[in-house]
């Protein structure tokens, strides 16, 4: 048998969902060095190039072992790569997975990542058989809590200090939606 595609090719109205490549890089590196952007992601912005071919390579290398990735989310009107989604992890012992993402300031409050996410949730619950998705993000990130919010996820907690990020401790909102909630939001009685 073959081993799973998680990261397999999705769309959705405006958006194509694709496995990355290095020829992405110009693309990525427009947004990723925007400090807007990293303000409140666990990862630094991007100084040069080398920094996006760094994490393509990583993002690349997980495609080839079959393990959970990000998806590139292509706008198909433009064709360029204006952000990146997918799975921070998957636990497949207990049916559980956590998902994240990151989008060019340009394209913002356009429902754009509520709209890919909705393509990650719909293969999580449906072809994965994940039972529970979590999301968090860090405390004052406002655009991010409302698209959990938007999908239909539940606000579980603060974690205190869970995460120890450019020098500082950071209280963490932890969201989840389990795959009943989701089948009842979409096909409600
Ligand atoms: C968070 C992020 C991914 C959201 O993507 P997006 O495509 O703009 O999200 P959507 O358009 O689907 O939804 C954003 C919602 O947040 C709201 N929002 C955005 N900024 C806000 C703010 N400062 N205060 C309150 N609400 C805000 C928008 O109005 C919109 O809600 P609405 O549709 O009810 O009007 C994007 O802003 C981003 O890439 N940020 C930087 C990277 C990041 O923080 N990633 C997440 C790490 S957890």
């Amino acid at each position: 048998m073959h081993p799973y595609d998680f990261n397999r090719e999705i769309q959705s109205e405006r958006l194509l969902l694709r496995k990355m490549t290095l020829e992405d890089a110009v693309d990525i590196f427009d947004y990723a060095s925007d400090v807007q952007v990293s303000k409140f992601t666990t990862w630094e912005n991007h100084k040069n190039i080398e920094d996006t071919l760094t994490f393509l390579k990583i993002i690349m290398q997980k495609y080839e072992n079959n393990q959970p990735s990000d998806w590139g989310i292509v706008h198909k009107e433009t064709n360029k790569v204006i952000g990146t989604c997918g799975w921070v992890y998957i636990n497949e012992s207990h049916h559980r997975a956590e998902i994240g993402y990151a989008l060019s300031p340009i394209y913002w409050n356009q429902g754009i990542i509520t709209e890919s996410m909705k393509q990650v949730l719909n293969l999580g619950f449906n072809e994965l058989d994940i039972n529970r998705i979590e999301a968090r993000c860090m405390i004052g990130n406002l655009g991010s809590e409302r698209v959990m919010i938007k999908l239909g996820m539940q606000f579980e907690g603060l974690i205190r200090e869970q995460m120890f990020v450019k020098e500082s401790y950071i209280n963490i909102k932890m969201y989840s939606i389990l795959k009943n909630e989701w089948i009842q939001q979409r096909f409600p009685n």
